[in-house]
């Protein structure tokens, strides 16, 4: 047991505590636990504290279709988390990675993706890693690197753009729900399918079609602070911008985001006039085979994320 801090008499008659008195607590014992069985609040209270925008409903959602692992402290103390969700059979997106910062850099985040990993074997992995984590996913062998810019701010009024040629754009109907599942799939290279059954029930969405045949797709809704614009899948800048500009327009003056690993051309301009100011640098890492990497090199390709959970 280390000795109490010990206090001196000041002048005043007030007392403080000496400087430099030192005091060891002892090392935390951690276990692992099913991330479905903690408090939804302890895992919000969790993703508040690194300063993360996720309400405790985008936990939900995350819950609901993934899986995942919470550390918790010896008393009950939620410390670290991390969740994965399976694209299909072969994949899986690993995210919402957190230790407690009095708790990092003491080897939790390895323990805690490393079990992840090991609970994934055999499907090739993708994750978006915030900048400091990204050397730790290194040493775990995650490559195929892409840098994706985390856009946002106050939404402008977009830019007056024409419909590219032989488009047009209508709202996302039950009816449309396959073509886009599908469109995804082309744009992603994985089977998103579940994911996207959810977000399409409570997103808007946009499609542009062309002679009779539906090219791409973005999906708008509430997250974090405002709004997300994103999953979008599109062959094109003209044509992203094309099914993100209603998104965009319906939520002037409203905090807007879109993460996009397109930092060059007129899909990122456009961004930059709506007002989506490029806020933070993050990077796309996968395991097994390039993540997100469309399956034909003229088809739809992913132009904005879900999330950075998501992908
Ligand atoms: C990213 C994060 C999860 C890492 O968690 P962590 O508990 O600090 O992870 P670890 O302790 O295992 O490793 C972090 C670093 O500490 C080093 N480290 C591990 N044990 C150590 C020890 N005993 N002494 C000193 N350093 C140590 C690791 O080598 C690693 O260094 P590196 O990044 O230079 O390779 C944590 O910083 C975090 O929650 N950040 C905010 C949220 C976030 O960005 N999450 C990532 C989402 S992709």
């Amino acid at each position: 047991m280390a000795p109490c801090p010990r206090w001196e008499a000041r002048g005043d008659g007030g007392r403080r505590v000496e400087p430099n008195v030192t005091f060891s607590l002892d090392a935390f014992e951690l276990t692992l636990t099913d991330i479905a069985s903690v408090d939804l609040e302890a895992l919000h209270a969790l993703s508040i504290g690194v300063g993360w925008p996720h309400r405790a409903s985008d936990w939900q959602m995350l819950r609901d279709l993934g899986q995942g692992l919470a550390a918790v402290d010896e008393i009950g103390r939620v410390v670290g988390s991390v969740m994965w969700m399976h694209y299909g059979s072969d994949a899986a997106m690993v995210g919402m990675m957190i230790t407690s910062p009095r708790l990092q850099e003491l080897g939790a985040g390895r323990w805690l993706m490393s079990e992840a990993m090991r609970r994934n074997e055999g499907r090739r992995l993708a994750l978006t890693a915030t900048r400091v984590a990204r050397r730790l996913y290194r040493s775990l062998d995650f490559i195929y690197e892409r840098p994706i810019h985390q856009c946002q701010g106050e939404a402008l009024a977009p830019p007056d753009m024409p419909m590219p040629d032989g488009a047009t754009i209508r709202p996302i109907g039950p009816a449309d729900h396959a073509d886009v599942l599908s469109l995804d799939r082309t744009a992603t290279g994985m089977d998103r399918a579940t994911m996207l059954t959810r977000l399409l029930a409570e997103a808007e969405g946009t499609l542009l079609i062309r002679d009779g045949r539906p090219e791409a797709f973005a999906l708008c809704r509430r997250f974090g602070r405002g709004h997300v614009i994103g999953p979008v899948a599109a062959a094109t800048d003209a044509d992203a911008i094309a099914v993100a500009a209603p998104h965009a327009a319906a939520h002037v003056g409203d905090f807007l985001r879109c993460d996009t690993p397109e930092a060059e051309g007129d899909f990122f301009a456009f961004l930059m006039r709506c007002g989506l100011a490029d806020h933070d640098i993050v990077t796309s890492m996968g395991i097994g085979r390039e993540p997100y990497l469309g399956s034909r090199p003229d088809g739809p390709r992913r132009y904005a994320l879900a999330s950075q959970a998501l992908g």
